[in-house]
C-alpha cells in the first residue's frame, strides 16, 4: 500500500485558518478524492472552508487544472478548423445554444458544445434538445469529430470521462450548500472547458433574480476569474455580463423552447433572444479572426437555419416533427388594464420547474411538452382579460403548486410607472 503524502485533516485546517494550499496539496487531493481514499463528509468540510475563507487566485488555478487532468482531454487538432465555444452560467428561458451554436458553425467553424442537464429552476439544453424526436445526445468522441467536420456543430452531452472530479465534487456542492461560491463555480466550468479542448470560448455570465449569482459585481469577479483561468490554460476567453432579471423571450420551458429558436432561426423570434444570440455569436467569431462576419444576416439568408438541419440530423433528430405538446394548460389574464411593470425570472423558472419542465434529482426524467409561455413582456400594456401566460403540463395536479410560486413573480402597475428590468440585457464584456 502506497502512503499518503499529505493528511487531509491538516489540509482542512488550513483552509479552515484562512490558510493557502500549495500546487502539491491540491494535485493530492483531487486525486485522492477521486479515486476515493478522501471521505465525501472530509470533502464538505473542505468545500465549506472554501466557500467561507475564499482561494487565491494561484490556488483557483490549481484546482482547476487538477480537476482537468482527473480525466481526459479532447483534441481537436486534426480537425482542421478552428474551434469556438459557448459557456451560459444558466438562466430561465435561457435557449441561446440553440440558435448560436449552428449560426456560429455555419461560418465554418467548428462549435463542441459539450453540455449538461438541467439541475433546478435553471433547464438544460439536452432537456430541451431531447424534444425533437429521434435526437441523441450521447455521441462517441469518432462521431462528434466527423460531425464538427461535416456540419461544423455539435450539441452532446459531455461524458463521465471530462474532469470526473468536478463531477462529484459538483454533486457533493449541491447537497451541501456551497455551490454558490466564486473559486468552486469557476473551476468547475472552466476544468470542463479546457478538457473539452476548445480554442476560444465566451462565457455568458448572468447576474439578477433568475441567476447562481443574484449581484452583478460578484457576476463580473467571477466573470475575471474565469478569463484568466482560461487565458492561462491557452484558451482565447471572453467574458459577457447578462441580465437575468427577466425571463430570456417568451418561451420557458423544452419544446418551446426549441420552437422559439426555430423560430430565431428562420429569421424572427423575441428581439431579446435575437440580441444576445447575435452578441454571442459576433464574440465567438471575433475570437477566431472572423470578427466581420455578417452574423445577422446569416440568420435572415437561411444559412444558419441549414446548420441547425444539419446538426439536428446527424444526431437522428427528426428536424420537421412534431414537437410534443401537453394535454393541459392554464392561461392566467390581466385583472386591470395597466402596463406589465415586473416580470421576475425566479419565479417563472421555478413554476416552470414545478409543472414539470425541470427535475429536483438527477436521475427524475422531464417532461418535454411542460413549460410556460408568455404573451408579454415587461413594459407592454395590457387590457383587463388579455392573456398574461399560458402554463403547460402533463399532469393538471401541477398547477396549484406552479401557481404559488408565481406569487408575487409579475405585476400589473398603471402607464408612466418604474418597470423594473434590472437595466439593459447587456452589461459588459470582461477580457
Ligand atoms: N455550473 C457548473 O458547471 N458548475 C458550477 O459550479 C456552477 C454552474
Amino acid at each position: 500500500m502506497s502512503i499518503e503524502p499529505f493528511d487531509v485533516v491538516d489540509l482542512i485546517r488550513t483552509k479552515r485558518d484562512k490558510g493557502v494550499l500549495s500546487t502539491a496539496q491540491i494535485n493530492w487531493m483531487v486525486d485522492a478524492y477521486t479515486r476515493g481514499y478522501i471521505a465525501d463528509e472530509q470533502m464538505s468540510a473542505m468545500t465549506m472552508a472554501i466557500f467561507l475563507n475564499g482561494m487565491q487566485r494561484d490556488e483557483i488555478r490549481d484546482l482547476t487544472l487538477a480537476m482537468v487532468a482527473s480525466g481526459s482531454r479532447l483534441d481537436f487538432s486534426g480537425l482542421g478548423k478552428v474551434t469556438t465555444d459557448k459557456h451560459s452560467t444558466g438562466g430561465v428561458g435561457d435557449k441561446i445554444t440553440l440558435p448560436l451554436a449552428p449560426l456560429v458553425a455555419s461560418f465554418g467553424v467548428a462549435v463542441p458544445q459539450l453540455s449538461g442537464r438541467g439541475l433546478g429552476h435553471t433547464g438544460g439544453t439536452l432537456d430541451k434538445l431531447e424534444s425533437i424526436p429521434g435526437w441523441r445526445a450521447s455521441i462517441t468522441v469518432d462521431e462528434m469529430m466527423q460531425q464538427l467536420k461535416d456540419v461544423g456543430g455539435v450539441v452532446c452531452a459531455a461524458g463521465s470521462g471530462l474532469a470526473p472530479a468536478d463531477g462529484k465534487l459538483y454533486a457533493l456542492r449541491d447537497i451541501t450548500g456551497t455551490v454558490e461560491c466564486i473559486p468552486l463555480i469557476a473551476s468547475s466550468i472552466m476544468s470542463k472547458k479546457i478538457a473539452e479542448g476548445t480554442g476560444a470560448l465566451v462565457l455568458d455570465v448572468k447576474f439578477g433574480s433568475g441567476a447562481f449569482l443574484k449581484d452583478i459585481e460578484l457576476s463580473r469577479e467571477l466573470a475575471q476569474v474565469m478569463v484568466r483561468l482560461g487565458e492561462d490554460a491557452g484558451v482565447a476567453t471572453r467574458a459577457v455580463l447578462t441580465n437575468m432579471n427577466v425571463p430570456l423571450g417568451l418561451a420557458i420551458g423544452n419544446a418551446n423552447e426549441v420552437r422559439e429558436s426555430v423560430e430565431v432561426l428562420a429569421g424572427g423570434g423575441p428581439a431579446d433572444v435575437v440580441a444576445l444570440t447575435v452578441e454571442l455569436a459576433r464574440h465567438m467569431l471575433d475570437l477566431v479572426g472572423l470578427g466581420d462576419a455578417d452574423v445577422e444576416g446569416a440568420l435572415q439568408n437561411g444559412q444558419a437555419m441549414d446548420a441547425w438541419r444539419g446538426m439536428i440530423t446527424a444526431q437522428g433528430g427528426d428536424v420537421d416533427a412534431a414537437l410534443p405538446v401537453a394535454r393541459e394548460t392554464h392561461t392566467v389574464v390581466a385583472e386591470a388594464d395597466g402596463v406589465l411593470v415586473e416580470q421576475h425570472a425566479l419565479p417563472f423558472g421555478i413554476a416552470a420547474w414545478r409543472l414539470g419542465a425541470g427535475r429536483a434529482r438527477k436521475e427524475d426524467p422531464v417532461d418535454h411538452a411542460a413549460g410556460i409561455d408568455l404573451h408579454a413582456k415587461p413594459g407592454d400594456s395590457v387590457v383587463k382579460g388579455q392573456h398574461l401566460f399560458t402554463m403547460h403540463t402533463n399532469d393538471a395536479a401541477r398547477f396549484d403548486r406552479a401557481l404559488e410560486a408565481l406569487e408575487g413573480g409579475y405585476r400589473i402597475g398603471a402607464a408612466g410607472d418604474d418597470v423594473h428590468t434590472g437595466g439593459p440585457l447587456i452589461a459588459g464584456v470582461v477580457d
